[in-house]
């Protein structure tokens, strides 16, 4: 039972409002406009409401401008649904923006009034078990490399003993893990920190735009070298160089990087100057080089100059001890980014954050936030914003993979548009129904 606040110029929808929301137990107050209304939300703390109705269209001192005279601040503590008759997305998408936590299109069902109160009061009372202030303070540098599990106590470590010399560095670990996270710790814990760190990704190129990318060319040296062009090595030249995805390297690149990790020299193209750098070199793969080796598709040698000492970030699977420090940080950043004081997470939804398996790893965690903020509009996020990324799971049969795909796609509907769901899911109210069961939604 709750306190809610109607703010309507229609005196009879208000009624039959406030009638049914009192036989659902709830303690209802009535504004006849704007003005009053927010007297009404500014009273003390034991007579504010716990839950708004306001309409958008009235007379004296429109909804939006309540809305705006609340402040972000209030909202994030008092939700409020917005009324409006005129069903046009921009006044829905404007209250969205200034705060509201949903709204209702006149003329609407009572019983998807009820729901809807409900639906938000069981928000702000999950915000009451939210895991702890986020700390803002504590994000100095966003991109610090987290981790409390032992596993990652033994990558810190070895980071550490690594910083001070020049030992080549391959980094190795699924997608999402932190490899390049990792490339840039180390860079930055080690003297070299003062040169620069410059990182390729050897995948993002073909094989000839690549060489020239990694060695640089004379002016000339093929057509459409119109100019010199100092490539990557040289630039890394008192510092580190981090070579990403080095399982994709072709042959030939392959064999001119033999030579630079030997004896730290190379030409550029064109030329027969050989020049010699200064470089530590970092390389990070999430390809298995061992068996690359075996098929004969990445030169051994190559790969005895990469793995001379080898980083493995494990998956985030294995080190669940991470997953709550990680989900802190990520909420923190995407609060801190969107102004917003404190972006919590329910108890229940950070089970479900745990239960899962991460085959995107720390990327996909990361991901996963930031949509599920966008789902909670800013507010606590509940177990039905969280939204896992389908497209690894690859231990479902295909009418399982189907069956789940459904499943979550509908559960993103009603968490988007709880009102009409089977509106956006292009259904007809009976189909949707039938679906909620089959799936026990
Ligand atoms: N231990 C960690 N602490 C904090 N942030 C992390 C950690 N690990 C990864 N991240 C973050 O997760 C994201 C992915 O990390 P990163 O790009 O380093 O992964 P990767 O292993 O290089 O992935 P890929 O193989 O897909 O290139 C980045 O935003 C990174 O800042
Ligand atoms: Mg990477």
């Amino acid at each position: 039972m709750a306190k809610i606040l109607i703010i309507d110029d229609e005196k009879a929808l208000r009624q039959a409002m406030a009638q049914i929301l009192k036989d659902e137990g709830h303690d209802v107050i009535e504004a006849g406009d704007g003005e009053q209304g927010l007297k009404m939300i500014q009273q003390d703390a034991t007579s504010r409401p716990d839950l708004v109705f306001l309409d958008l269209k009235m007379p004296k001192t429109q909804g939006n401008a309540v809305l705006k005279a609340l402040g972000s601040k209030t909202l994030f503590e008092l939700p409020v649904i917005v009324m409006t008759a005129y069903g046009t997305s921009r006044t829905a998408i404007e209250a969205m923006q200034l705060g509201a936590y949903d709204y209702l299109t006149k003329p609407f069902d009572l019983e998807d009034l009820v729901n809807l109160a409900q639906k938000a009061l069981a928000h702000s009372q999950a915000s009451a078990e939210q895991i702890g202030e986020a700390n803002i303070q504590n994000l100095g540098q966003p991109e610090e490399l987290l981790g409390r599990s032992p596993k990652m106590a033994e990558v810190f470590k070895l980071i550490g003993r690594l910083a001070q010399g020049n030992t080549t560095v391959l980094i190795v670990g699924e997608s999402g893990t932190g490899k390049e996270l990792v490339a840039s710790t180390l860079h930055n814990a080690s003297p070299r920190s003062r040169g620069p760190l410059v990182k390729v990704n050897c995948a993002a190129l073909p094989e000839h735009l690549l060489e020239a990318e990694l060695f640089g060319h004379e002016k000339g040296a093929f057509t459409g070298a119109n100019h010199l062009r100092i490539g990557r090595f040289e630039q890394a030249n008192g510092g580190t160089i981090f070579l990403d995805e080095v399982g994709e390297l072709s042959q030939i690149i392959q064999g001119k990087l033999l030579r630079v990790l030997q004896d730290k020299s190379f030409e550029r193209l064109g030329s027969n100057q050989t020049k010699t750098v200064d470089v530590r070199i970092l390389a990070a793969t999430n390809r298995n080089l061992e068996q690359l080796v075996r098929l004969n598709q990445f030169r051994e040698d190559l790969y005895y100059r990469f793995n001379v000492v080898r980083i493995e970030l494990p998956p985030l699977r294995d080190r669940p001890e991470d997953l709550e420090q990680l989900t802190q940080h990520f909420l923190s950043s995407i609060a801190l980014r969107n102004g917003i004081k404190n972006l919590a997470i329910t108890s229940t939804a950070l089970e479900k954050l745990r239960d899962y398996a991460w085959p995107g790893n720390v990327r996909e965690l990361q991901n996963t936030l930031e949509r599920a903020a966008v789902f909670s509009g800013g507010r606590t996020i509940l177990s039905e914003h969280l939204i896992f990324n389908q497209k690894y799971q690859m231990n479902l049969n295909l009418e399982q993979a189907i069956a789940q795909l459904e499943i979550n796609f509908i559960r993103h509907a009603l968490a988007l548009y709880p009102q009409e769901p089977h509106k956006a899911l292009g259904i007809s109210v009976e189909n949707f129904e039938q679906k909620k069961k089959q799936w026990n939604l």
